[in-house]
């Protein structure tokens, strides 16, 4: 059809009332899982649905994204909110259209590969709960890791789609490793297996436009199955993909409503149903019921996440992902750690470190888990490496990618590294090469067995078997055996409003109140006192007035400089002013949490001799376990805090003696 055709063929279309398209696009809305995933930390809550799920559910969507990724994470973590819950329901909200998840494969929905039982037993109840698209992938492009979970997919009698994650290591297209060839045998080995569709996920918005079509024309050629482009739009270039997708004959294009759109989301979908409107890919979708679902996500919704979304800059497109090939939620997480860590100003230093940790590490595509474990690990080599040492503090994921516990690397890994990485590993100095859940031994029996009296049923089982530390805490809030903390509860639209109030006026300098007393002048009697909060101090200045000791100033907080050993000499005042653990510092070598972070364990009790090197402590600090070892030859002092406590940089977390 010529170009002149086209325009009259589209203006016909519209007199005719908009007839059905002869091969519309399918869209799959992503509003719910990745679009809050993307630009609000995850933090989206059941409640906050329910008020558009009829609405959604009428549009028409292929499916709707529902749950997986990050959210069984983020909801029984930072909600206080049962994941399974969620699915039933929204299920009893949305009837008509198909619910997708995001499946990592033998991953799950956590960040390792968990043993097969564990696998099938999350696979069937997912299913069983109400889940029907089981969208899968494994970071690394290595379909051994699919091999338990499909099988149950299938025989749940559900739609398996394989996902082949798209990365390069060229600025377009090409290359040795991530070229054609890659992307169209992967899609043949997914049809191979069964897949019901095929996913092209492009999880950092990489896919320049023209690449998306030579691939899509490529998979259309060479399979059967309907092929759909998932793309990013970080870099500004997933709207432009997605004609360009359409052009090549793509089956399936995923967007966010426009409020969850854009940024390090996807593209919305309102303009989209007016470019193909008319066209014989027509959605088919009615623009005013979108619009209506929008007006309550902007007005009733937003304002309560509005405060995550990360506005530091102008731009809403991140043309770092073009520079650096790294995810939206990777390069947030960067940052966010290096914020935590008050090393912000190393972002520069990290964005040359990762290619080369990358490289080390078997040029891996970049999607959660690899993306943070890369990340962490490129966070750590540039915070703890010097000139004499590399991979100094390696984490505990790291050594397991280097076993070959993740699978498959797609060039072999830096065996320097992996040496290093593998020294006194539990499980071997030897990687494997066999498909990597085969040397997990099964964990559900004893899960289950550890949860004995706490958890009601499978699903509450599952959550503890996936996430030990925080699945146990949020069990015992959900049965009413800890108390839930004020942190993880809901607000209230109210509550957001007066939030962003307090934000607006704190920024017009409006917040500090000017005393109405003048202080009284400094008599003889003033003494002052040093008093240490976390790494600032105040010098307090106490004077007897009547009997009574009142406080007659308090000098602006100064930083302490974190490594800087007490002076023995005149620590008494300090040390009567400050809380008992860090007193407790004085007679020992203290391990402080280097960053950020959650106890995962103690692997040391008080009372245990450690020797220098060897573990003492868990943290996990973005999701990553981190072996804090002992500096010194010694015995356990003092443990300051336990398991799924939250711990500040800094934080004494024990003492050796
Ligand atoms: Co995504």
């Amino acid at each position: 059809m010529s170009d002149h055709d086209q325009v009259k063929q589209i203006d016909m279309n519209y007199k005719k009332d908009r007839p059905k398209a002869k091969n519309p696009v399918q869209i799959m809305d992503l509003t719910l899982r990745d679009g809050h995933q993307s630009l609000f930390a995850t933090r989206g809550r059941t409640e906050d649905m329910i008020p558009v799920a009829e609405m959604m559910d009428d549009i028409g969507f292929w499916a709707l994204e529902t749950w997986g990724g990050a959210t069984f994470d983020t909801m029984h973590r930072f909600l206080n909110e049962d994941p399974w819950e969620r699915l039933r329901t929204l299920k009893r909200y949305i009837k008509k259209t198909p619910f997708s998840m995001l499946l990592r494969a033998q991953n799950l929905v956590g960040y390792r590969n968990y043993a097969d039982d564990v696998a099938r037993a999350f696979v069937e109840r997912a299913a069983a709960n109400g889940m029907d698209v089981f969208r899968t992938f494994d970071a690394l492009n290595d379909y051994r890791n699919f091999e338990t979970v499909v099988p149950v997919i299938k025989s749940c009698g559900k739609h398996f789609q394989g996902c082949i994650c798209y990365t390069m290591t060229e600025p377009r297209l090409g290359g040795e490793v991530y070229n054609l060839d890659y992307y169209v045998s992967k899609g043949k080995a997914l049809e191979a297996m069964g897949a019901d569709s095929i996913c092209l996920k492009d999880m950092a918005g990489l896919i320049a436009p023209y690449d998306a079509y030579a691939i899509i024309k490529a998979l259309k050629k060479a399979v059967k199955i309907p092929i759909n482009l998932h793309s990013h739009f970080t870099s500004g270039m997933s709207s432009m993909s997605h004609l360009k997708a359409i052009e090549a004959g793509v089956d399936i294009i995923d967007t966010c409503m426009s409020p969850y759109a854009y940024r390090t989301s996807h593209p919305a979908i309102e303009p989209l149903v007016m470019t193909l409107l008319g066209t014989n890919r027509d959605t088919g979708f009615d623009i005013k019921a979108l619009a209506a679902v929008n007006e309550i996500l902007e007005k009733e919704i937003c304002p309560k996440y509005r405060h995550l979304l990360d506005d530091t800059k102008l731009s809403i497109i991140d043309i770092n992902v073009l520079l650096h090939q790294t995810p939206g939620g990777m390069l947030s997480n960067l940052v966010n750690q290096l914020r935590e860590m008050d090393a912000l100003d190393k972002i520069d230093q990290v964005y040359a470190e990762l290619p080369r940790v990358r490289k080390d590490l078997g040029q891996i595509p970049l999607v959660t888990p690899t993306s943070q474990i890369v990340g962490i690990q490129t966070v750590n080599n540039v915070l703890f490496d010097d000139e004499n040492e590399r991979y100094k503090m390696i984490t505990g994921q790291v050594k397991d990618l280097c076993y070959g516990l993740y699978g498959k690397t797609a060039v072999p890994i830096n065996p320097e590294v992996q040496k290093k990485a593998l020294k006194g590993y539990q499980r071997g100095e030897e990687p494997i090469t066999c498909r990597p859940a085969e040397v997990i031994e099964p964990e559900l029996k004893k899960a289950q067995e550890d949860v004995k009296g706490l958890a009601m049923d499978l699903d509450d089982e599952l959550i503890y078997a996936l996430y030990p530390v925080t699945g146990k805490r949020f069990l015992q809030w959900k049965y009413g055996k800890e108390p839930v903390p004020d942190d993880v509860k809901p607000v209230t639209l109210e509550q957001a409003k007066a939030r962003q109030e307090l934000i607006q006026k704190a920024i017009a300098g409006k917040l500090v109140e000017k005393l109405e007393k003048e202080a009284p002048a400094k008599g003889a009697a003033l003494r002052k006192f040093n008093v240490f909060v976390d790494d600032t101090y105040f010098e307090v200045g106490v004077e007897e007035i009547g009997g009574a000791p009142v406080v007659s100033y308090i000098q602006a907080p100064q930083p302490v400089a974190p490594a800087a050993p007490a002076p023995a000499a005149a620590p008494a005042p300090a040390a009567a002013a400050t809380a008992p653990a860090p007193a407790a510092a004085a007679d020992g070598t203290v391990v402080t949490a280097p960053m950020p972070g959650m106890i995962v364990r103690f692997e040391k009790n008080v009372g245990d001799a450690v020797s220098k090197g060897e573990t003492v402590v868990i943290l996990e600090a973005m999701k990553m376990e981190n072996a804090l070892p002992s500096p010194v030859d010694g015995t356990i002092k003092a443990i300051n805090f336990k398991s799924s406590d939250s711990v500040p940089k800094g934080a004494v977390l024990c003492v050796i003696g």
